[in-house]
């Protein structure tokens, strides 16, 4: 392991972010795979000018603490994504297990970081149980659309993926991101970049599969989400989709009155059947429901590692089967779906 970078200052600052995604057009096709490389990576840089968080000084310092891994050092142990981080001394492990915490909170996990454990707010490596199966991931390059701090990539990365392309539009999930690769890989095939799906309008069909975890029901218009990652995929590709549904039989869709479950930001919920619907009507074949579980307080708690409110403050404490607001408590689908091998998406966005 390398020491901490001695450079300082908003150009240094800002390559401990941007060298994750600079050597994207190595793993992209050439033609309109590198053209596309170049657009994201200025659109990359972009952000990180324009969205100006208060504490990015703070993290770039962080990272900076940590040191930087010279050859890949890390593996997947009992769900958790394990970084050894070899050569450490006990005080500078107990400076990296510092830097990390103060990079709080971390909601997707868990993770082990040269020997410290990160409990983080999801068990996402029960999610990750559920959606292992939908495809084989060897030699696949992926798109994860809200991927946050990038912990599935390195599962799929570590299930034989060949690249990993994560979009992130919440700059401490990117600087997370930063953190791990910088301890684990710093050449991985593995970018979190700060965008939205936004950014897949002129996105050539290069990936498969895409991944859309979470996101649907935050968006306004989850069919427009549908069509950017149809937009995306590799025609005869797969599409993995997680989200929030209601269970019921009839196509129908909740758009909860004001909060759901205390988020402000959450929009379209739909049954199944009108799931299937969007997605047909987004030009999606073969779909097919890989998984329904509700979302329990085991699975998603605070921790010393997320400290705010978590499931189990946002369901009724008279009935856990409804959330605080009255609604149907959070109940999640797997659906896996094909972008048929012809036929262009692009007149419908
Ligand atoms: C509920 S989290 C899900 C994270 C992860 N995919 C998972 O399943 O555990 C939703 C993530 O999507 C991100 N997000 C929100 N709007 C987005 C958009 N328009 N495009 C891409 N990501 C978005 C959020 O910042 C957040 O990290």
């Amino acid at each position: 392991m390398r020491p901490e970078n001695a450079g300082s200052g908003g150009r240094a600052d800002s390559e401990l972010l941007t060298s994750a995604w600079n050597g994207l057009s190595s793993w992209l096709p050439a033609g309109s795979g590198l053209e596309w490389a170049a657009l994201l990576s200025r659109a990359a840089d972009d952000a990180l000018v324009s969205v100006r968080h208060g504490q990015q000084g703070d993290w770039a310092a962080l990272l900076k603490i940590l040191p930087t891994a010279d050859a890949p050092c890390w593996g997947i142990e009992d769900g958790r994504v394990a970084v050894e981080a070899p050569g450490l001394s006990d005080s500078d492990r107990s400076r990296v297990a510092d830097a990390l915490m103060r990079l709080r909170p971390w909601r997707k996990g868990p993770f082990q970081i040269a020997g410290t454990f990160i409990d983080s707010e999801w068990r996402s490596d029960w999610k990750w149980d559920r959606i292992a199966g939908c495809t084989d991931w060897r030699h696949r390059r992926v798109l994860d659309v809200g991927c946050g701090n990038g912990y599935f990539g390195w599962r799929m990365l570590a299930a034989g993926a060949e690249s990993v392309l994560g979009l992130e539009p919440f700059l401490l999930y990117v600087v997370q991101h930063a953190a791990v690769r910088r301890l684990a890989d710093p050449a991985a095939p593995h970018a979190v970049v700060p965008l939205t799906d936004g950014c897949l309008q002129t996105c050539p069909g290069i990936f498969d599969p895409v991944v859309s975890m979470g996101v649907l029901y935050h968006r306004t218009g989850p069919v427009d989400h549908l069509l950017l990652l149809r937009n995306a995929l590799k025609p005869g590709g797969v599409l993995i989709l997680e989200t929030l549904i209601i269970d019921d039989p009839e196509p129908r869709v909740l758009v909860p009155q004001d909060r759901y479950a205390r988020m402000r930001n959450v929009w379209f919920i739909p049954s199944v059947p009108m799931l299937t619907r969007w997605l047909q009507r987004t030009g999606f074949r073969d779909v097919e429901v890989v998984d329904i579980t509700p979302t329990t307080v085991q699975e998603q708690r605070s921790t010393d590692w997320m400290t705010f409110e978590s499931l189990a403050d946002c369901l009724s404490p008279h009935d856990p089967s409804r959330t605080v607001e009255g609604w149907p408590a959070p109940l999640r689908a797997v659906v896996r779906a094909v972008r048929p091998p012809t036929g262009s998406p692009r007149e419908m966005l």
